[in-house]
């Protein structure tokens, strides 16, 4: 629980505010590389924490973000020309660089030295792993890109997707952390081994792992939690009792990252991955971004879209948005949930997940809610970031930027049987991970 205060503290995204100057000093996904995928593409309008946008691709390639209203008399630069280095607005030709420099003002005298004196308001960008990166914060503290294990895979090892979510930014990144959800609402696609049978350990069978149905070694409906702070964030682990075979008591250990301030790293099927991010587009919208990729070959991307309920054209647009939506109540099929068919009545993980944090309204009131035990991760989240807010706002640099370098690549979550005995800390879980299948 929260304070009003606090809440709208840690809810907000705009520049005039502690957590939106704090959120500046992080790379955000802007968009999907394929949202532009050719040199001289049409300008595309984006809205990042609060500020509108437009980004484009000059005809070398480079794409530019910058202020969607040009520096001359304020005209809508969705409109103009991408070309050679630059945008041109279409009203009176003046060019604009990708680094927001005037180019040219050919409206103005040829002896005119007005466009040395202005410039457009643009951001750094970066481009990896089917991704546009923006950085919004103070030039001379650009951190270094969080190039995540999949950043380094080939196209078609990911499933990347982007989701477009009505509700604050927190709410979605809470549901993330939260592991104990999963076996509730997702349990149409997650389920408990019926006969021990696990997608983990030693007998894990490649050839299910793109199949519709995961299954968990355990029942355990109320997980343990235990959090350790990282250079990073945090990662925990979910510890549920497995019941006892041959004499042996064992825990299902699923470990989660939270690399702050909005990604996280859920487990997958041993060799695979899961990475949920969020960009803030404003305080009651935030574009969801999906990773999921093999390390060791091509995935299924008609079978990921489908579990994850994020079928293109079907549950959701190129822009992000989604058929599922509260108006329509996310089309939830009670005719399915009557005949047992689904626990949730919203297909598809990624269909639930949001349908759920948009459920609690566009800014959640947290002075409201009353969390225990298995929401341990979530409140360690929010004091995590009130101190790194704290620390921020007298000067100092927030949780994972401006400290020691972080090895981003090296972090993965993973989920797996350990004896009761062994702590989750001591497990080396390379092997299982599919270690020998990482590029
Ligand atoms: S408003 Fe863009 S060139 Fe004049
Ligand atoms: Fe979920």
């Amino acid at each position: 629980m929260l304070s009003r205060e606090e809440n709208e503290l840690l809810t907000a995204v705009d520049n005039d505010t502690p957590m939106g100057r704090m959120l500046r000093r992080y790379w955000f996904a802007a968009c999907l590389s394929e949202d532009l995928p050719q040199p001289g593409d049409d300008p595309i309008p984006l809205r990042l924490l609060g500020e509108d946008l437009v980004a484009y691709r000059d005809f070398s390639g480079a794409v530019g973000i910058m202020d969607r209203h040009c520096p001359h008399r304020g005209a809508d630069l969705t409109l103009a020309r991408a070309e050679d280095c630059g945008l041109r607005c279409v009203y009176h030709g003046w060019k604009i660089g990708t680094d927001g420099s005037i180019l040219d003002t050919p409206n103005e005298p040829d002896f005119s030295r007005f466009k040395e004196r202005i410039s457009a308001r643009s951001y750094p960008v970066e481009e990896h792993g089917g991704l546009i990166w923006v950085y919004m914060g103070p030039r001379d503290k650009v951190p270094p890109l969080p190039m995540l294990e999949w950043s380094f895979l080939d196209a078609n090892q990911i499933v990347a997707h982007k989701v477009l979510v009505k509700c604050n930014w927190l709410q979605c990144l809470e549901g993330s952390i939260d592991s104990s959800h999963i076996t509730y609402l997702h349990s149409d696609i997650i389920k408990s081994s019926p006969d021990g049978r696990t997608n983990t350990g030693q007998d894990f069978d490649p050839t299910r792992a793109q199949k519709t149905v995961e299954y968990l070694p355990s029942n355990d409906g109320h997980p343990r939690l235990h959090v350790e702070d990282t250079p990073y964030g945090f990662r925990y682990a979910a510890i549920r009792s497995v019941p006892e075979v041959e004499g042996r008591e064992s825990n299902y250990v699923r470990t989660t990252l939270y690399i702050a301030p909005t990604i996280t790293m859920i487990p997958d099927r041993p060799g695979f991955g899961t990475g949920p991010f969020y960009t803030p587009v404003d305080l009651t919208h935030t574009m969801m971004y999906v990773m999921r990729y093999r390390l060791g070959g091509p995935v299924d991307e008609e079978i990921v879209r489908s579990i994850s309920g994020i079928r293109k054209g079907i549950d959701v647009e190129p822009d992000g948005t989604r058929a599922r939506t509260p108006e329509n109540h996310w089309l939830q099929d009670r005719e399915a949930m009557r005949r047992g068919e689904s626990w949730v009545g919203i297909p598809g993980i990624i269909s639930g997940d949001t349908a759920i944090v948009e459920s609690l309204g566009p800014i959640f009131d947290r002075s409201t809610e009353n969390v225990g035990t298995a929401d341990v991760a979530v409140v360690h989240a929010r004091r995590l970031l009130l101190e790194s807010l704290r620390i921020s706002e007298a000067g100092g640099d927030p949780i994972g930027v401006g400290g020691e370098a972080i090895d981003y690549r090296a972090l993965y979550p993973w989920e797996e049987v350990i004896p009761s005995d062994q702590s989750w800390q001591s497990h080396d879980p390379r092997a299982i991970r599919g270690i020998q299948e990482r590029v």
